[in-house]
């Protein structure tokens, strides 16, 4: 087959057999079985210093980057965005307790989400979070309420919505006028809401936040959206009086599921963004804020690959092909959500002609369980063999489920001759742990 499939220089081709890593991916299959998710520690890693070495050179040291961590959420992933000198943007007390059990530095995490609950309000206190980005005036006067009850004063951020559509996939796009996240610029009700923010005796306001969308590809949209977050500061200057320590301009940057899709720079792109900045800033005579970005996807989704043994190949004469993995939208439901493009290779059979299409689909009982349609393999493809799909290291292992109770795969870590398991392979004891 063509190698359109080296999508990055993680993945190479020995012998016919796909390397993920520099490691046999045959190798690791059969030493910890099948489904499994495979991650690149050291590729995490070069995503985490990409963006840490450019926020430094551009912004300098006031500003950071901070790991989104719902593209993959298990303790071992804090541990390294820690040591790599990342913060965690978490959403959930079950994020909060995952980092906490890695002994990720609290004061950096900062906390989202469109409906916290009391609960998690206090969770998240009790613990030291950092900072809550505030979506609502409802979750303000939680904040300032359960902050007065536990005798601390709560740093925030509030989520705004700038108004952009960044032309990605509905499901992602999360900035617009009308989304269910933040509050809007447009309405006049960012400026309300941070009135109300600044009255709040147990509220240390400290800037705000945005997150336009994901899989962007181009620039401009940081660029729009900056314009737009950085107007309201002033706005809010000349109003209010506050002038904003903090801007968070989210995650979003896009990532290569196939090789027609572009590879992004990130320094380039902050670069860019850095420069659009510094003049907006001085234009409207307003100090420059600390940057945060809020980067998952682009961290961990090269970062990770997923292995699968065919199972039944199945060619329906006159119609269609399908070949069934040992998986499927249990572990990758990313397809029957979103129709997301995945790289699919014959992982033990490179070096063979492909000249069938099937479509790639799981176990479940579903007909929606599709991993990718219309793929190439060898029309030598059966039973035994080993297939990899490229790009899983973000939103697979943290969307899998446990529909057909399926057990989930484990996370297996490579970093370089090194391999270790970062999550157990979940057993079938597992599945009814919590049964009564
Ligand atoms: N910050 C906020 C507030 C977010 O909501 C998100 C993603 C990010 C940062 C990180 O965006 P990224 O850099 O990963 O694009 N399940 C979907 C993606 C949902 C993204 C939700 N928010 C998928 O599988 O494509």
């Amino acid at each position: 087959m063509s190698n359109s499939y080296i999508l990055t220089d993680n993945l190479s081709v020995k012998d016919g057999v796909l390397f993920f890593g520099g490691r046999s991916t045959k190798e690791l299959a059969e030493k910890y079985g099948t489904p499994l998710y495979l991650m690149d520690e050291k590729r995490i890693r070069q995503n985490c210093c990409e963006y840490r070495d450019a926020l430094k050179e551009f912004f300098g040291d006031d500003s950071c980057a901070l790991y989104a961590s719902k593209a993959a959420s298990f303790v071992g992933i804090y541990r390294i965005i820690s040591q790599e000198g990342l913060g965690a943007d978490v959403v959930s007390s079950g994020e909060i307790h995952t980092a906490l059990k890695a002994g990720f530095p609290m004061e950096n995490a900062y906390f989202q989400g469109n409906n916290k609950t009391d609960w998690d309000i206090a969770y998240a206190m009790d613990n030291g979070v950092g900072y809550f980005v505030c979506d609502n005036v409802e979750e303000v006067d939680a904040i300032d309420k359960i902050a007065a009850e536990k005798g601390l004063k709560q740093k925030i951020l509030l989520r705004l919505t700038p108004g952009i559509d960044p032309h990605t996939y509905d499901e992602v796009c999360t900035g617009k006028v009308d989304s269910k996240f933040g509050t809007a610029i447009e309405t006049g009700q960012a400026m309300e809401i941070t009135a109300h923010a600044l009255s709040k005796p147990n509220i240390i306001l400290c800037g705000f936040h945005c997150h336009v969308g994901s899989m962007v590809f181009d620039s401009d949209v940081f660029l729009r959206s900056a314009e737009i977050m950085l107007q309201f500061i002033s706005d809010v200057k000349n109003k209010l009086g506050f002038e904003a320590g903090i801007l968070d301009l989210g995650g979003g940057y896009g990532v290569r599921y196939v090789s027609s899709q572009p590879v992004i720079s990130i320094r380039e792109n902050i670069k860019e963004v850095a420069k659009f900045i510094k003049a907006k800033c001085s234009e409207l005579g307003i100090s420059r804020p600390s940057i945060r970005l809020e980067p998952g996807r682009s961290i961990v989704a090269d970062a990770g690959i997923t292995l699968y043994t065919v199972g039944t190949v199945k060619k329906i004469t006159d119609y269609k092909n399908y070949v069934s993995i040992d998986g499927g939208m249990t572990d990758n439901p990313r397809y029957a959500l979103y129709e997301s493009k995945y790289t699919v290779v014959p992982a033990d059979k490179t070096d063979e002609p492909a000249t069938m299409e099937c479509d790639l689909v799981g176990r479940c009982c579903e007909s929606g369980d599709i991993i990718q349609p219309k793929v190439m393999f060898p029309g030598s493809v059966c039973r035994g063999d080993l297939v990899a799909v490229l790009t899983t290291g973000a939103y697979n292992y943290s969307m899998a489920s446990n529909y057909n109770r399926i057990p989930r795969p484990p996370v297996v870590m490579v970093n370089g001759d090194e391999d270790y398991i970062a999550v157990k392979r979940e057993s079938l004891e597992d599945l009814t742990l919590n049964d009564i």
